[in-house]
């Protein structure tokens, strides 16, 4: 029985107090009975720790590890990622592998933060109806991508992802891309004013491996040149598989080794 508290010595009663208050505790219920004080007092400390949180980032130059091969995106890959964007891409298909055993095996290397620098907005998305895509480039034919749009059906039978042929019908100039480019400059990429100035050539020369595409490449390294849909004209279905068969190719994990010192 010794466990047992003494309720006739008021410093083990657990009830102790319940009655008139004394002390710290005293003064912490005038702050519980009055919602003016415990509004102010509570923003006090919330604000406290959003400053201990969130100071310290404003004077760090970077926070994400800085890894050769990023670029920004070519003119007709960024058309591309537009289109992504309008027709929902993100609503089934997520673009960040994580760290763990299962995802690295199916899709590669985990997602790297500089992969997501000049995507605004990113594209890690929330959902998997569809595989992940970060790292799809490269993985299939240009003309498996044509087939693989028109019809999804028609080259994985069991497939739910819906039909964008209409892409490969919807002609596509490109007298948007200058201000594209602009637009992004504006939120951080940072595009020069040459590759702002070739914007529209090299927009039709990546789709055209008939054009003089080498400033392209100069400019935009490792950019695929291809007609990727086979047609004619540039269409949406050009920009959407140029977007797709870059995804996660611009950094070479043959020679990353992680920066362990940040
Ligand atoms: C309703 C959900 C849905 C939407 C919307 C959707 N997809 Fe898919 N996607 C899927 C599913 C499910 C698969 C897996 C079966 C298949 O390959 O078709 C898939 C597969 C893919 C693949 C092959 C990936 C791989 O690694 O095999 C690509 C590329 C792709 N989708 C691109 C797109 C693009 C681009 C868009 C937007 C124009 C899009 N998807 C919209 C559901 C969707």
């Amino acid at each position: 029985m010794a466990d047992t508290p003494n309720i006739t010595d008021p410093d083990q009663d657990p009830n102790a107090n319940a009655g008139p208050q004394k002390g710290f505790l005293a003064r912490h219920a005038m702050l519980e009975r009055s919602p003016t004080l415990l509004f102010i007092f509570s923003l006090l400390v919330v604000t406290i720790g959003g400053v201990v949180e969130i100071a310290p980032l404003f004077y760090l130059e970077n926070t994400i590890e800085e890894v050769d091969g990023m670029r920004p995106y070519s003119p007709l890959e960024l058309a591309g990622r537009d289109v992504y964007i309008r027709e929902g891409c993100y609503v089934c298909h997520s673009q960040m592998i994580r760290p763990m055993r299962d995802e690295v095996e199916r899709y590669g290397h985990y997602s790297l933060a500089a992969e997501s620098m000049y995507d605004h907005p990113h594209q890690w998305g929330s959902k998997r109806t569809g595989p992940d895509l970060a790292r799809v480039g490269g993985r299939y034919s240009d003309a498996w991508h044509v087939d693989h749009l028109n019809d999804p059906q028609s080259v994985v039978p069991e497939s739910i992802m819906p039909q964008y042929a209409f892409l490969g019908r919807t002609p596509i100039e490109g007298e948007h891309v200058e201000a594209l480019l602009r637009t992004h400059r504006m939120v951080g990429v940072p595009y020069t004013d040459e590759m702002i100035e070739n914007a529209v050539l090299d927009f039709r020369a990546q789709g055209d491996p008939d054009s003089d595409w080498d400033g392209l490449v100069e400019r935009y390294p490792g950019a695929v040149v291809s007609n990727f849909d086979g047609q004619p004209q540039l269409t949406e279905m050009d920009a959407m598989i140029a977007y797709l068969q870059m995804l996660g190719t611009l950094v070479d994990f043959s020679t990353f080794t992680p920066d362990a010192s940040r």
